[in-house]
């Protein structure tokens, strides 16, 4: 049996991700902060389904003396680096520790990698922040970087430590430059889990008015399911190789907002507020993907639109805050 281990995996992606390998076959093995066990009602509610079913192990990825013991114990065929400091909102008012978790936690889970499992495949959660302020329209693969925040830059160096294990030391590791992607799982504070949540609350009248900042931002927005299978087709691949995984279709929050609405009825014009305080100081106006080296090497595509993933998530929503 190939044994995976995913360090994020109480996320929404993680917890994809766990059941895409768990039904492939896979023995599933979780690294989670000791607290995330403690309060197992709230931290591992995405897994709640699958708790018998895969292994989860505590462990901090700040140091690199408990990944060795993980690494060790489990002696992994895949690894899938997915935690972070992943809302890069956030990012601008701890720059520190959006940098110091997501730049050494990818370094020291590729140390434990190269010392304790050099044979097994590597993939990295890169991010379409890398291009920021864009250099083009699409991007691909050799769009030049240009982050706009600490996050973004977190991930450049986690791109670039990722790439210089491949090539310093002959490991198969892999980067995912993955666009947006959401779902019913998605946070809250992501501004898709926001506006659906949002509408259900509006709809039963538990709230009157969604507050939002930039309406005009541009994202390419897929589903996680999708995107957790482009994860494991890069390592199923015979050489190691980097991927934009992406929809191909932007859109702006408004028209997100727009759409959400109407879904329930409403009238987002009528809700939607537009605040300073939600404004980033530097912010990512457009993401456009162009992922065809993806479709062509991997033979992957996305299976839900932009239409579908909205419908999911606000009728998850309306079916969440029915009896609230
Ligand atoms: N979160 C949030 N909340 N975003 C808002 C709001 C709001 O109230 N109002 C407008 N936005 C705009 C943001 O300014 C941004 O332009 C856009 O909505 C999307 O914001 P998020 O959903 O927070 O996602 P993100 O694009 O910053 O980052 C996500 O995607 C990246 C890949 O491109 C995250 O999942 C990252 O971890 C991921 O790497």
């Amino acid at each position: 049996m190939k044994k995976a281990l995913i360090s994020g995996i109480t996320g929404q992606d993680g917890s994809y991700l766990a059941e895409l390998l768990h039904g492939k076959g896979y023995g599933v093995y979780g690294i989670v902060r000791r607290v995330a066990l403690e309060d197992q009602a709230n931290r591992m509610n995405r897994l709640a389904h699958l708790s018998d079913k895969i292994r989860l192990i505590p462990g901090c990825l700040e140091t690199y003396p408990s990944l060795y013991k993980i690494f060790n114990q489990v002696q992994p065929d895949e690894i899938y680096h997915l935690a972070a400091q992943s809302y890069v909102s956030y990012s601008f008012e701890d720059e520190f520790s959006t940098l110091n978790t997501n730049i050494n936690g990818t370094h020291f889970m590729l140390s434990a990698f190269k010392d304790l499992a050099p044979s097994a495949k590597f993939y990295f959660a890169a991010s379409s922040e890398m291009f920021g302020k864009v250099h083009e329209v699409p991007q691909n693969e050799s769009t030049p970087f240009h982050p706009r925040s600490a996050y973004g830059i977190s991930k450049v160096a986690g791109f670039d430590l990722t790439r210089n294990y491949r090539e310093a030391y002959g490991l198969f590791a892999v980067n995912g430059i993955l666009y947006n992607h959401e779902s019913e799982r998605r946070g809250f504070e992501f501004v898709t889990r926001k506006i659906s949540s949002h509408v259900a609350m509006i709809k039963y009248g538990l709230r009157d008015r969604l507050e939002l900042g930039n309406l005009d931002a541009k994202r390419d927005w897929g589903h996680s399911k999708d995107y957790v299978r482009a994860m494991w087709m890069m390592l199923q691949q015979e050489k190691p190789d980097d991927f934009v995984i992406c929809s191909e279709e932007t859109h702006t929050v408004r028209e997100f907002c727009e759409r959400a609405f109407s879904i329930a009825g409403l009238d987002y014009r009528n809700y939607v507020v537009s605040k300073p305080e939600f404004y980033r100081p530097a912010e990512v106006d457009i993401l456009l993907g162009n992922c065809s080296k993806a479709k062509k090497i991997l033979g992957w595509r996305p299976e839900i639109g932009f239409d579908m993933l909205i419908e999911m998530m606000v009728k998850s929503d309306l079916e969440r805050f029915k009896s609230k």
